[in-house]
């Protein structure tokens, strides 16, 4: 009878685990088909030894030498573990829309771009909410509108006539050094002013260049790292405030005005009808000259060394200021500037090989999904950095016929290399949502000073053509370009 109890018991407990397990498996299978989230498909990780740093040496032994490396084995889309970030790469326009379009919502700058704030001061770009950040971009588009920049042009050709007025009749320069120096007496005239350019100019220079020297490769993890190039870039900060606080309030309380950016932040105010603070001004125009100065000298000067070099390239745009000089005489202005396209060539095919700023990034606030050019859809977790990099893309030999060679013709009509791909296939000045405002001023600046330099001079490369210095925050040119120049002036027939 016992026996016969415990047989039932038994039954009835196998029974329910029977039952049990069933359930488990049932709820299991629902679970996979029904419920659970599809998986992610993550997209391929650099390998790098030793583990946990093995990325971050990578990335610091050359962001591009990793990118040449592993683009052919990885593809399009990939993932390097950057210590504790992950950063993922879209290497050419076909996976790239996604970040020059997506909203500060989903792909922000504000996190990757904090180390400027030191630098250009509270109150402005990277400082503030994006509401605010592009209020203050419209403040930047409306000061470099077709009307103040056809002003601007007058001043860069000024400058530049002044400046090479200087030179012999015949000498040996860097033409990295003076193109540097011509493009910050240029930049001070248009965006800071005249009273900087006229009365302040030796110590306002010294101020940025402390500035300049405070951001390292260092400050980009550690912004506030107490040693003295930090200190220098904070002194140096506090001075330049006070300085623009007295020409901006001078310029208030006599109404005198002024032809350039300086008076275009005054002069601008926020929807609410609140105007610019003097601290807001003074950052705005900070920001204004870390954009544009480095990118415009280096570019400027890499377009001479590749015309020097190349003779069939120098005589295109030679031949090309020959016709402009019957057409117009000598004058040049911003509508002049603008007919000069085999030069406006030549400046963008420098661009494209040797673009300063080598590598941009987002921070990724929501998932999202790309397919990559290889045609595998991968999923990108929030929390990655994202990443592309102008100096590699523009190089794609599916987009660029020999991408090593320079070729400014790849750009005419006909040709036009940098659309047949579609839009994000040339990204030197980036593109979509933060393009670059100021890309016409920069070649309107470049192309007033190589078209005064060959109307002007007979010019020789006499240095090996140079290297590029990688070390750099802005990538651009490793030691001098010596040139060796003769006046001559370039005669119609
Ligand atoms: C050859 C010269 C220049 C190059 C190669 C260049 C390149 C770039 C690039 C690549 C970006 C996009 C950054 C990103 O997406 O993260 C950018 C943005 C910007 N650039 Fe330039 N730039 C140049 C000259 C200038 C000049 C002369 C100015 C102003 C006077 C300027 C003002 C700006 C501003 C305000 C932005 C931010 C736009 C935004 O986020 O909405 N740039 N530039």
């Amino acid at each position: 009878m016992e026996a016969e109890k415990d047989t039932k018991l038994l039954n009835l407990n196998s029974g329910l685990l029977i039952y049990i397990v069933a359930t488990l498996i049932v709820a299991k299978v629902i679970s996979v088909f029904l419920i659970s989230k599809p998986r992610k498909h993550l997209p391929p990780v650099v390998k790098a030894w030793p583990p946990v740093v093995g990325g971050l040496i990578r990335f610091l032994k050359g962001p591009i030498l990793m990118l040449r490396e592993e683009y052919p084995k990885l593809g399009s889309v990939f993932t390097l573990n950057l210590f504790h970030k992950n950063i993922t790469f879209l290497i050419g326009p076909e996976v790239s829309a996604h970040f020059f379009k997506a909203s500060e919502s989903d792909l922000s700058q504000q996190e990757v771009y904090q180390f400027n704030v030191p630098t250009f001061g509270p109150g402005v770009v990277f400082d503030v909410d994006y509401s605010v950040r592009q209020e203050q971009f419209r403040f930047f588009t409306e000061a470099l509108r077709v009307t103040k920049l056809k002003g601007y042009v007058d001043q860069m050709v000024v400058e530049a006539e002044e400046y090479f007025s200087k030179w012999g009749d015949s000498g040996e320069v860097d033409l990295k050094y003076e193109l540097e120096h011509l493009i910050i007496l240029t930049a001070s005239r248009c965006l800071l002013g005249r009273e900087v350019r006229d009365q302040l100019f030796d110590d306002v220079s010294a101020l940025f260049h402390d500035l300049d020297n405070g951001m390292l490769p260092i400050s980009v993890l550690f912004p506030y790292l107490p040693i003295p190039a930090h200190r220098r870039r904070d002194k140096a900060r506090k001075k330049l405030a006070e300085i623009f606080a007295r020409i901006i309030s001078t310029r208030k309380s006599t109404g005198k005005s002024g032809n350039d950016m300086l008076q275009c932040f005054i002069d601008s105010k926020y929807k609410d009808g609140r105007p610019t603070t003097e601290a807001e001004v003074t950052g705005l125009l900070i920001a204004a000259l870390f954009a544009g100065q480095h990118t415009s000298s280096i570019t400027s000067t890499w377009t001479g060394a590749y015309l020097l070099r190349h003779k069939e390239y120098l005589s295109a745009v030679v031949d090309e200021q020959k016709q402009l000089l019957e057409k117009h005489g000598d004058k040049v202005d911003h509508d002049i500037l603008a007919e000069m396209d085999v030069l406006y060539r030549s400046i963008k095919e420098a661009l494209r090989l040797h673009p300063p700023l080598i590598m941009l990034l987002r921070s990724s606030h929501s998932d999202f999904s790309v397919k990559s050019r290889e045609g595998k859809e991968f999923d990108i977790p929030k929390g990655h950095i994202v990443a592309t990099s102008p100096a590699f893309a523009n190089r794609l030999s599916h987009i660029y016929k020999n991408p090593d060679i320079y070729d400014p013709n790849r750009f005419a009509v006909g040709r036009e290399e940098d659309k047949v791909a579609g839009a994000f296939s040339y990204i030197s000045f980036g593109g979509g949502r933060h393009g670059c405002l100021g890309e016409p001023f920069a070649y309107l600046q470049i192309k007033a000073i190589w078209s005064h330099l060959l109307r002007n001079f007979e010019l020789e490369l006499i240095s090996p053509f140079p290297e590029i210095d990688w070390n750099a925050m802005v990538v651009g040119v490793k030691g001098n370009v010596m040139v060796r120049y003769k006046r001559k002036k370039l005669s119609v027939n």
